[in-house]
């Protein structure tokens, strides 16, 4: 297929460095970063930058020994950035506010640590969080980062069973959680999906500590659950306190798990040492920001974006990070980033497109903008899906600032392609995320592996080494790493996503090639909704597929064929089904839209049509695939779509 590509906007790209400083890393890549390397604090500074021979494909920095919550606290309180705030806590959904020092920060997590201590998590443990946006989140990650023990944080919106698949794997010796989470329409109390969680895992934890918050009580279980406030009211009685420990640069720093292609989510593995030295190399040449000033990441603490952005850079480059308990509409309404960028004159936004495009549906003219002044924000940048052209116009025009889109996975941590601010922006081109970042060789192949000229679309792929930063497997899982990422495309990393590159190197993120779908800039299996479709006992058989949604870019949609002699009537099932992956999965997978079929539309050899049947829902034009087996079976899919509002 050939692709069109829109006519530039934005700055020259004469002004811009770019091109030298990719061409720099392109030519000598140990001599970047080993020179962004000096930026970071270690106890002993890597002779080795990189060696191809350790780890799966190679690991970055063998010899260094650093820790990461040293480079985030300690040496701001020690280069005399104590007194500036490190967290700014701001919670529209339970009217409080609060900001937190370098200096205080640095105590809370000390202590905290040292309780940590105190149930006898050491280095390589590994802890579980499962908290909402409170700054005891952060503090239970710095805290771990400290000890060197390794943290996997799961992100409120999970239920029970998701949180068990992560426990068995991860094996975490401690659990910390809250009592509960909220959301702008109701409490959500994690305790009891804490506790199913564990009676569902095979493998149990040997304590909990769980923040109790004003809006619902946790009951505790004697013996394996204790009060946070109490233990770190014990700690501080006692002027206990934990010191850095020393890490090798390769130990890892956190777990965390994202989507695959079975229920079975993968645990991606971040080391300490690569993930600072990248993270804190964009936050100057990417993201233009520097120390003191408030850097936004509306995220979660539980994605990606939240541990790179909320968490680490914005501190590992001595700036204030932002925790937002709260939406972009409706806490308490579609002025809620105005008031934001405004009242702690934020000097950049990240967020994902759909939160846009929630503010552009409640306040199409941005008359709620009128209210306030954001002119510390010189950039909005967006990720974590496909960032249309449409949001990014509307964006541009209502704060007359660059909008950036950058591209990136949870597998990297950090931006495979964007367009660096802090080099000089580059001419902005609405719908594709700019140009391939230092660090990242990015070609798009085909099926054999072959290059593929410009404009045309095939499979995006990075050439090994992937950069510093990016994960160098799985949690205890190297074979299932190479497998999924490394053999389909020898030499190269499988990013699993579809795009081209035009004429001039501009990369176009067009979709994913598995089974993965992208709900309001969350990522989710389908494959692994299916499992769940399939559990249910009327159901013989079942498809889900993501389809178009104006909000959330996409929702999935299940299909299900009953199994004979099934007396319920379909609606009854539908609504048992939906109700099914909510409690399985969670709320987050907006699985809202079940539909009982006769058959499925598959091919002679057995495969379903899951891309036609998307294309029918989306209303795109589609054609008869030569290889169905029953033609009308499509038809029949078509019009039980149209009887649920869905298509042409
Ligand atoms: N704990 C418990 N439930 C949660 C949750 C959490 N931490 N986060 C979300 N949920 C629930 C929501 O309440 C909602 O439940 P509902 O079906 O009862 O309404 C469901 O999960 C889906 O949540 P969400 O996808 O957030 O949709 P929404 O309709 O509540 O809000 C947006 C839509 C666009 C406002 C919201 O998705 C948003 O702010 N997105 C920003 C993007 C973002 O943070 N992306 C992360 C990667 S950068
Ligand atoms: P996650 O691991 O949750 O960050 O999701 C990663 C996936 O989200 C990528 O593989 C893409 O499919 C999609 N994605 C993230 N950022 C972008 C972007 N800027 N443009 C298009 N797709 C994106």
């Amino acid at each position: 297929m050939t692709a069109t590509t829109s006519a530039p906007i934005g700055a020259p790209a004469a002004t811009s460095r770019y091109a030298e400083v990719y061409a720099a890393w392109k030519a000598d890549p140990q001599r970047f970063w080993g020179e962004a390397a000096k930026a970071i604090d270690w106890y002993e500074a890597p002779k080795t930058v990189f060696d191809p021979n350790a780890g799966v494909y190679g690991r970055w920095f063998t010899d260094g020994v650093c820790n990461t919550c040293y480079n985030a606290i300690d040496r701001h309180v020690a280069a005399g950035r104590g007194e500036q705030t490190a967290i700014i806590y701001d919670s529209p959904v339970t009217g409080t506010k609060a900001r937190i020092s370098y200096a205080e920060l640095q105590h809370k997590v000390a202590t905290f640590a040292a309780v940590l201590k105190e149930f006898g998590v050491e280095k390589g443990d590994r802890v579980i969080v499962y908290m909402p946006m409170i700054p005891e989140a952060a503090i239970a990650m710095y805290a771990c980062a400290r000890l060197g023990v390794i943290h996997s944080v799961v992100f409120g919106g999970f239920a029970s069973k998701e949180l068990a698949t992560r426990i068995n794997d991860a094996k975490p010796k401690l659990i910390l959680a809250a009592s509960c989470g909220i959301e702008p329409n109701r409490v959500v109390p994690y305790k009891p999906l804490l506790d199913d969680a564990i009676g569902l895992a095979a493998h149990k934890p040997e304590a909990c500590i769980i923040f109790a918050r004003p809006q619902s009580t946790a009951n505790l279980i004697e013996g394996r659950d204790y009060d946070w406030a109490a233990e770190v009211a014990k700690a501080e009685a006692a002027g206990k306190k934990a010191d850095c420990v020393p890490l090798k640069a390769t130990d890892p720093l956190y777990i965390l798990y994202t989507s695959g292609t079975t229920g079975i989510p993968k645990g991606v593995v971040r080391d300490n040492g690569g993930h600072m030295v990248a993270l804190h190399w964009t936050m100057a040449n990417l993201y233009n920001v520097h120390p003191g000033q408030v850097y936004w990441a509306a995220s979660d603490v539980g994605w990606v974006v939240g541990h790179s952005y909320i968490i680490y850079a914005p501190l590992l480059a001595g700036c204030t990070t932002v925790i937002y308990e709260g939406k972009p509409v409706g806490t308490p309404d579609a002025g809620a980033f105005w008031r934001m960028v405004d009242e702690y004159k934020i000097t950049v936004l990240f967020t994902a497109p759909t939160a846009f495009r929630a503010i552009k549906k409640e306040d199409p003219e941005a008359k709620l903008l009128a209210n306030y002044d954001v002119k510390s924000m010189h950039t909005l940048f967006l990720a974590g899906e496909r960032a249309d052209p449409d949001t990014v116009l509307w964006a541009e025009r209502i704060l007359g600032v660059p909008v950036v889109d950058h591209w990136w996975q949870t597998e990297t941590s950090w931006a495979i392609a964007g367009n660096p601010v802090g080099l000089g922006l580059l001419p902005i081109k609405p719908g594709s995320p700019t140009v391939p970042m230092p660090g990242y060789d990015v070609r798009i192949v085909d099926e054999a592996c072959h290059e593929l000229p410009p404009n045309k679309m095939g499979s995006i792929v990075v050439k090994l080494p992937l950069p510093p930063g990016c994960l160098p497997t799985l949690w205890q899982q190297d074979d299932r790493f190479a497998e999924s990422y490394l053999h389909e495309f020898p030499g190269f990393y499988k990013t699993a996503d579809a795009g081209f590159i035009d004429d001039d190197g501009y990369v176009y993120i067009m979709g994913r090639t598995d089974d993965i779908i992208n709900v309001a800039g969350h990522r989710l299996s389908t494959g692994g909704m299916e499992e769940v479709l399939a559990s249910h006992q009327a159901v013989a058989e079942c498809a889900v597929i993501g389809i178009k949604d104006e909000l959330k870019g996409e929702v999935p949609c299940g299909f299900v064929v009953l199994k004979a002699g099934v007396t319920k009537s379909p609606i009854e099932i539908e609504t048992e089904i939906v109700k099914l992956v909510r409690d399985k999965i969670g709320p987050v997978a907006a699985f809202k839209i079940a539909i009982c079929v006769n058959r499925l539309p598959k091919t002679r050899s057995g495969k379903i049509l899951r891309g036609t049947m998307k294309k029918i829902a989306d209303g795109d034009a589609w054609t008869m695939p030569a290889t169905i087996d029953d033609p009308a079976i499509l038809d029949e899919i078509a019009e039980q779509l149209k009887g649920h509002g869905i298509g042409a």
